[in-house]
């Protein structure tokens, strides 16, 4: 071969990789963290209402760049969706389960039977069997409607007390917990295939996980349907011990029930109870406009962006290693401007929880928990 059709294979070759090269790079997807998780869990967040209606495009393209689940924040609560005994407002969380299906988003359905951000009807209602009635035509409506588009149900929330007994309620004060069993029955017969959790705060606690297993149990000892286990999440710089969450984790796979992370947020800002003499029950208006309880109204200084960081790795890095028991991790929010820790439990803080900051920004946890598995 001379020269000249040296040349030509040379050239051809070099071509041909430079093109290759340059269509690998464009095709490389940008990182993030729906992509780097996804072989061990989905990674969700929630959905506020202007985030649904999709009045926040800022949010709505990290939501779509950064997550594959979604949990609606309010707007499945029966105080929303079930206002009065024969009225069902579906519109906003028909719009919701379109932002899913949109997006290819596990749909979270946010909560079938809970005492907080109840219709008031429904503490009118007088006995056991009229409350299982109304328990049954609750759930059957909202799960059967959404039959195999949500894809997990928070079927129960928030039914303990701290000691890990059943917390009174108007279900639990009619029913007894016959009203956390026929919750569930009820949607599993709405849609079979949903998984179907129970979800509360403080899950990590020794306490509490004791009646969470036993509630669990429960179920499974009367052939009820449950799936998983949802751990809230919200948690501080300083506590719960890791130790405690990894506790919870195991032993709540133990049970043969996935783990969900439901509403993982940071606050950086001290709570009204950890200082000594504050008392839940205390009101804390009084620590309204308190600026030793709202220290970074400027912003995070580095220090603590650090520490965030790091109590997030710490988390993710228990959640990594029991990625077979764990099914997702949802944040509560998708950035700092849009969290709930603004107005609870001292209204009016600039509080700094979540991944992205109020500029819609990446914090340094973000970067960090990209880079971790
Ligand atoms: C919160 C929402 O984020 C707020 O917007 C609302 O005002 C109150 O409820 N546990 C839950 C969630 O299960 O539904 C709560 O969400 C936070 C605590």
């Amino acid at each position: 071969m001379n020269n000249f059709y040296w040349l030509i294979i040379v050239f051809c070759l070099f071509v041909s990789y430079g093109c290759e090269s340059s269509s690998t790079d464009l095709a490389q997807p940008t990182p993030s963290l729906k992509t780097a998780y996804e072989p061990s869990f989905f990674i969700g967040a929630a959905a506020g209402t202007s985030h649904i209606l999709g009045e926040d495009s800022a949010a709505l393209q990290l939501l779509q760049q950064e997550f594959n689940a979604l949990t609606a924040e309010n707007d499945m609560k029966w105080m929303h969706i079930h206002p009065q005994p024969d009225s069902f407002h579906f519109d906003i969380a028909d719009r919701f389960i379109q932002l899913c299906l949109d997006n290819d988003m596990y749909a979270v359905g946010h909560t079938l039977v809970w005492h907080s951000q109840l219709a008031d009807w429904v503490q009118e209602v007088e006995d056991s069997a009229a409350m299982a009635k109304v328990l049954q035509h609750h759930i059957a409506t909202i799960v059967g409607r959404y039959k195999g588009r949500i894809k997990a149900w928070d079927v129960v929330n928030e039914a303990l007390n701290e000691d890990g007994t059943l917390r009174s309620s108007i279900f639990y004060d009619l029913m007894g917990e016959a009203y956390i069993e026929e919750a569930f029955k009820q949607a599993a017969i709405a849609d079979p295939e949903a998984e179907l959790i129970y979800n509360d705060y403080n899950m990590w606690k020794p306490e509490k996980r004791a009646g969470a297993i036993r509630l669990v149990k429960n179920l499974q000892e009367k052939g009820i349907k449950i799936d998983g286990v949802g751990m809230q999440g919200h948690w501080s710089l300083v506590g719960p011990d890791l130790v405690d969450i990894e506790n919870s984790i195991r032993e709540y796979a133990a049970l043969g029930v996935k783990v969900h992370i439901t509403e993982l947020d940071i606050t950086v800002l001290p709570n009204p109870w950890d200082l000594e003499g504050a008392a839940v029950e205390q009101n804390f208006d009084a620590y309204i406009g308190d600026e030793r309880m709202d220290a970074y109204r400027q912003g995070l200084p580095d220090s603590v962006q650090q520490q965030l960081a790091e109590r997030y790795t710490g988390a993710f890095k228990i959640f990594l290693k029991y990625r077979e028991d764990i099914k997702r991790v949802s944040f509560w929010g998708i950035h700092d401007g849009h969290s709930w820790l603004n107005g609870w439990p001292i209204q009016g803080r600039t509080n700094h929880p979540l991944l992205f900051d109020r500029t819609y920004q990446p914090k340094l946890a973000y970067q960090q928990l990209l880079d971790l598995p």
